[in-house]
């Protein structure tokens, strides 16, 4: 990318995630450069534990520096469900089938967590986090983004994240904040540098 001063490798399949991790790094001059590992995920309580487990374990697979983003959607009134199961919940039950665990149910309450873990070879891994609190709509909307997006409407917002450009989302999104973290702390530090 031209004029940027540091690159970092992504590990994600998700062609989403690469393409909101490039709207938000490229602003601070990090280009992003997609890295498919394969193997890389445990299962574990929290998000920033499958994000630290998976880099550090990456990172020494592949002998090379990278980050690895893990998230989930936690529902109030299922007590946090899918939370770290929501990649296997979005594959099995689906939009409408999560959509069928809320009826009847009056709070409607969620948020998505985001964490983003840098490791390098040598190193341990740090962990970045990001938040987004909203509401489950009674219907999907939109086809931006992936996932849950259409079903997730934002605090404050009266869109559904599939209903907001990527720039939107990565404005107030979970993922956004994680990553901005992770920049701000990448471009004061000696990794990445292209020269
Ligand atoms: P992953 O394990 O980080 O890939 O995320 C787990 C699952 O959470 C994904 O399969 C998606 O269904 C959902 N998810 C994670 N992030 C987002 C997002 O930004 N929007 C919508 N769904 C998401």
């Amino acid at each position: 990318m031209p004029g940027s001063s540091k690159q970092v490798a992504f590990a994600t399949s998700n062609k989403g995630k690469i393409e909101e991790a490039r709207i938000v790094l490229s602003p601070f001059g990090i280009a992003v450069r997609p890295f498919n590992g394969k193997g890389l995920e445990i299962q574990a309580e929290t998000v920033s534990e499958v994000a630290a487990f998976s880099a550090k374990v990456a990172s020494r697979t592949y002998r090379r520096a990278l980050i690895v983003e893990d998230a989930g959607l936690f529902i109030e009134s299922l007590h946090g469900f899918p939370g770290p199961f929501s990649s296997y919940s979005y594959k099995t039950l689906g939009i409408g089938g999560l959509l069928s665990l809320l009826d009847g149910t009056r709070s409607r309450r969620a948020s998505f967590k985001s964490a983003v873990a840098y490791c390098d070879p040598a190193g341990e891994p740090r962990v970045f986090e990001g938040l987004v609190t909203g509401m489950i709509s009674r219907s999907p909307s939109g086809a931006n983004g992936f996932g849950f997006d259409p079903v997730f409407v934002p605090s404050g917002s009266r869109r559904s994240m599939g209903q907001l450009t990527l720039e939107e989302k990565c404005e107030v999104s979970h993922r956004g904040e994680a990553l901005r973290k992770f920049a701000a702390w990448y471009t004061e530090s000696n990794t990445g540098q292209l020269f």
